[in-house]
């Protein structure tokens, strides 16, 4: 069966997206009510069979000069079937997301997904900054304040 995608929040299978992103190396242990506010305040596409959920991307943007691309994954058993293009091309072609003055990721080890749509390497990397948390979604309680 082929596979379609959907910006239709409303079709989108929160427990399976949930289930999956707790187990990844960048969301682990991802609270699902954090799963859920970030997909309300992004553009988050869905890949489909038939009703089924198999696959999800999600873009935290301003729908007007920049975009991150995030979150992205395909089930197991329908991967290799170019799910994961499929989501990338109609991310890329979305009306919301024209003209824009830069789109970002961060991945681990599939560069080679990402390149064939023409993303490459931060030209200029240390004219970036970030603070990171690692470990946020895996603390239970916040640390004691120090005396
Ligand atoms: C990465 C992932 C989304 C690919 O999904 P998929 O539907 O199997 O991918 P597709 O069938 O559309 O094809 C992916 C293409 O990118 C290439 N590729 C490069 N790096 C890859 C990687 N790390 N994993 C999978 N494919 C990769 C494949 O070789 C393939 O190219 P080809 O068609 O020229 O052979 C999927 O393997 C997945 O969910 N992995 C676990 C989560 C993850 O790592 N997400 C990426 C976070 S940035």
């Amino acid at each position: 069966m082929q596979y379609q995608i959907t910006t239709n929040q409303r079709r989108f299978d929160i427990a399976m997206i949930h289930d999956f992103l707790r187990s990844t190396y960048w969301a682990k242990g991802i609270p699902r009510s954090v799963v859920t506010r970030s997909i309300r305040n992004s553009l988050c596409f869905g890949a489909f069979q038939g009703s089924a959920q198999v696959g999800f991307a999600r873009v935290i943007t301003d729908r007007a000069t920049t975009a991150y691309l995030a979150d992205v994954f395909v089930l197991p058993e329908h991967r290799g079937r170019g799910v994961a293009k499929l989501l990338v091309a109609k991310i890329l072609a979305h009306r919301e997301l024209q003209g824009l003055w830069r789109f970002i990721l961060a991945t681990e080890d599939a560069h080679g997904l990402y390149a064939q749509f023409g993303f490459k390497p931060l030209p200029q990397p240390d004219h970036f900054m970030t603070i990171a948390f690692p470990n946020v979604y895996e603390k239970k309680s916040a640390p004691p304040l120090s005396r």
